[in-house]
Order: structure tokens, then C-alpha cells, then sequence
């Protein structure tokens, strides 16, 4: 058992999610990193052994994540904080619609979250302690070109923890979602198209750890480009379908 506060990061052997478990490792947490990938999560296991231990899992898949946080409570001690964060990106095109590729993104983004979240918020619940963090994106905050498989996985992150938080008042669980803009990892190195206010991977994690360690609900970067988007959120579609076909050339 561990003495130290314990996260367990999906999607932490590659991008965002290794470089928060560094991050979170080296401001003195407690790390159960997951992904599918042994020799990735080897690697970032490796970046701070005492503190980061790997836990393989396929998030898509129910019983396995139930197996997997029971380990870590049994090996590092209770969950204080889940950051579900793995996900998967890549374009989209109206005219190579595959009904599986396009739900694929539900199932591994969104459906990864739930099958996380009902892995570790009954034990919350009975303690009533304990901290549940989203990785959405600015994407969700409304559809997007080329975009739609991904936004929609996103868009519904975004609103579950918005219903958890309403849901877990007074319940001593807390509940964060996070929107980064473009942050530079595997999943932005496929885009063929321009990322504006693009972030580096270690910049984005200082920003997650702050924000989770501040318990913050949202935790939106790089804010030039999340304010933008959300100003665009509010506008209605006579305004937003004309401004998003011109910034996008369409
Ligand atoms: N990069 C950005 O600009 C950006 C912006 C907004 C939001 N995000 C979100 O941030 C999160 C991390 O993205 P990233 O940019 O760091 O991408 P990445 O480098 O491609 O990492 C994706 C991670 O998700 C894991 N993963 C994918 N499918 C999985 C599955 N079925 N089961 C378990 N793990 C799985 C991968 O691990 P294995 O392959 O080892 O399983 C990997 O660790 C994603 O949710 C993404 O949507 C990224």
C-alpha cells in the first residue's frame, strides 16, 4: 500500500496520459498507469519506477477495468483520483462512411470512460471520497468538420460529467472534465491540417495536474483557442454554420 495520494491514468503509455503520470509522479502521487501496449507503458513506467506502476487494460472492455482498479486498490491502496483519459482521434470523410470505424470512437473514448467511471465510483461512494476526471476536448464543445466521430465522442463526455457533478453533490466525489485544445502527441501527428495554438505534451500535463489538484470542474487549454470555441458554442446555427464553412474553407 502506498502513503501517497493514488491516480490511475488511462491511456497513459503514449501522449497526454504519459506525461501526466510523470507529472503527477514527480509532485509526489502515487501512479497506476494503464494502456494496452506493455512496452509503452514499460517506458513511462521507467521514467520514474518507484512511482509509476503499469496496469494493462483495454478500456472497451467492462470486466477488465473492474479487474483492473480492484488490483491497484489492492496494491496501492484506494483510488483518490481517475483520470479517463484514452482515447483515439483520426479524420473522418461523409464519403468512406464506415458505421464501425465511426462508432469505434464512441466505444474506445466514450465507452472507456463509463466502463471506468462504473469501476471505481462504487468504492467512491462508500468512502465518500474520491475524484473522477474526463478527457474530453475542445472538439465536443460543438460538431465539427471532418470531425464528427471524435466531436460526438467528446460532446458526450463532456455532458456525462456535467450530469456526475450535479449528480455527486454533497456525495464528497468531485468531478473534472478537461478540454485541451492541440497538444502535440501520436494521435496530432496523423492531422494534415493546420492545429492553431498548438501546446507541447509537458505543458498540457502542468496544466491538467494544476487543474485536477485544484479540483477545478473544467479544465480548458490553451484558453486563446477554448475561448474562442466557446464563444462560437453560443452562437446560434444561422451564425455558426456560415462562420465555421468560411474559417474552414468549405
Ligand atoms: N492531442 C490532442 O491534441 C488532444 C486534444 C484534446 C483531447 N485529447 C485527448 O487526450 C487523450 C490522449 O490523447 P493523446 O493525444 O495523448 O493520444 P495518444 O498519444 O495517441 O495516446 C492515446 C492513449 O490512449 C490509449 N488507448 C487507445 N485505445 C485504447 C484502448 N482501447 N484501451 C486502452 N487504452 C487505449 C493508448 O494506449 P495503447 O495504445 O497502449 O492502448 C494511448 O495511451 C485522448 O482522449 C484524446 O482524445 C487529445
Amino acid at each position: 500500500m502506498s502513503a501517497k495520494r493514488v491516480v490511475w491514468i488511462t491511456g497513459a503509455s503514449s501522449g497526454i496520459g504519459a506525461a501526466l503520470a510523470e507529472e503527477m509522479a514527480q509532485n509526489g502521487w502515487q501512479v497506476a498507469a494503464s494502456g494496452r501496449n506493455p512496452d509503452r507503458l514499460a517506458a513511462v513506467c521507467a521514467r520514474a519506477p518507484e512511482a509509476i506502476r503499469a496496469f494493462e487494460l483495454d478500456v472497451t472492455d467492462v470486466e477488465a477495468n473492474a479487474s483492473v482498479a480492484t488490483a491497484i486498490e489492492n496494491t496501492l491502496g484506494p483510488i483518490d483520483l481517475a483520470v479517463f483519459n484514452a482515447g483515439v482521434g483520426s479524420g473522418f470523410s461523409v464519403d468512406r462512411y464506415d458505421a464501425n470505424d465511426v462508432f469505434d470512437r464512441m466505444r474506445v473514448n466514450y465507452g472507456g470512460a463509463v466502463n471506468g467511471i462504473g469501476a471505481v465510483l462504487p468504492a467512491m461512494l462508500e468512502r465518500g471520497a474520491g475524484h473522477i476526471a474526463l478527457t474530453a476536448s475542445v472538439a465536443g464543445f460543438r460538431g465539427l468538420p471532418g470531425g464528427g466521430p471524435y466531436s460526438a465522442s467528446k460532446a458526450a463526455m463532456i455532458a456525462l460529467a456535467e450530469s456526475l457533478k450535479l449528480d455527486l453533490t454533497g456525495r464528497g466525489v468531485d468531478v473534472s472534465v478537461i478540454t485541451p485544445g492541440f497538444v502535440r502527441t501520436p494521435l496530432t501527428d496523423k492531422n494534415r491540417f493546420p492545429m492553431p495554438f498548438i501546446i507541447g505534451v509537458d505543458d498540457a500535463a502542468r496544466r491538467m495536474r494544476r487543474g485536477l489538484e485544484a479540483r477545478r470542474f473544467e479544465i480548458t487549454f490553451p484558453r486563446r483557442l477554448s475561448y474562442f470555441l466557446k464563444l462560437l458554442q453560443r452562437l446560434p446555427y444561422a451564425l455558426y454554420f456560415p462562420i465555421i464553412r468560411r474559417v474552414a474553407g468549405l
